[in-house]
């Protein structure tokens, strides 16, 4: 039964990903926010809520402790948030994580360039494949409200297929990998629902 602490726990998908996890697992979730009055805890027995800034390394690596995997769900100052979770990591000595990140920050995207607005998500892309953690980076295509999960993924190196995926589907994902250890550690995947 895994510990999993989810950062940004507010966000879109995260919310997805949290209801998922109380359904078809058994894993018990610390969710990490940074005002968390804005969450009402589902289900206390399996449940943490904690405030976490991830700016903030020391509150960082206290809700670290004892956790098996980390689930980081953000947007903002995404480089300086990578180092910090890796060093986080580091230091309590965890390896799994899952980052959500965005299509598009290899290029990847047969024609289209996003330039200097998804700077962010490649330079924590990179702080964290240089990181020896078992990562997996997330790329999803834009984001849909459907109520499915539908979704491939493509490799990194390989072009990107499609242009929209649901939150919910990434969430899928993001709890698969969560609970297979192992599944696709050190690879950054392109998320997009099939054609
Ligand atoms: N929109 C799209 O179509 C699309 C497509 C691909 C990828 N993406 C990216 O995928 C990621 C996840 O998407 P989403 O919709 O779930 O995002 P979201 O709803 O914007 O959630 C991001 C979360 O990051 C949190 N956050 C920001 N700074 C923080 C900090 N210092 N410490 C802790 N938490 C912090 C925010 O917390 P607060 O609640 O405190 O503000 C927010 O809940 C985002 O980076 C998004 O840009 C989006």
């Amino acid at each position: 039964m895994a510990n999993v602490l989810i950062l940004g726990a507010n966000g879109g998908v995260a919310r997805h990903a949290t209801d998922l996890f109380l359904k078809v697992t058994q894993a018990r979730l610390t969710l990490g926010l940074r005002n968390p009055s804005r969450l009402k805890n589902a289900d206390p027995a399996r449940i943490r809520v904690m405030e976490c800034d991830v700016l903030e390394l020391e509150g960082l690596k206290k809700a670290m402790a004892g956790q098996d995997v980390v689930y980081a769900n953000l947007a903002g100052d995404l480089e300086r948030m990578a180092r910090n979770i890796v060093k986080a990591m580091d230091a309590t000595g965890l390896k799994r994580l899952i980052f959500i990140s965005s299509m598009g920050i290899y290029d990847e995207v047969p024609g289209e360039k996003f330039g200097g607005i998804l700077d962010p998500y490649r330079k924590s892309a990179a702080v964290i494949e240089a990181s020896d953690l078992d990562y997996t980076i997330l790329r999803p295509a834009w984001f849909t409200q459907a109520d499915e999960i539908d979704y491939e993924t493509t490799q990194k190196g390989q072009p990107f297929k499609g242009s929209q995926v649901s939150r919910k589907s990434v969430a899928a994902l993001v709890v698969k990998l969560a609970e297979s250890p192992g599944l696709e550690v050190r690879r950054s995947l392109g998320v997009s629902q099939p054609g």
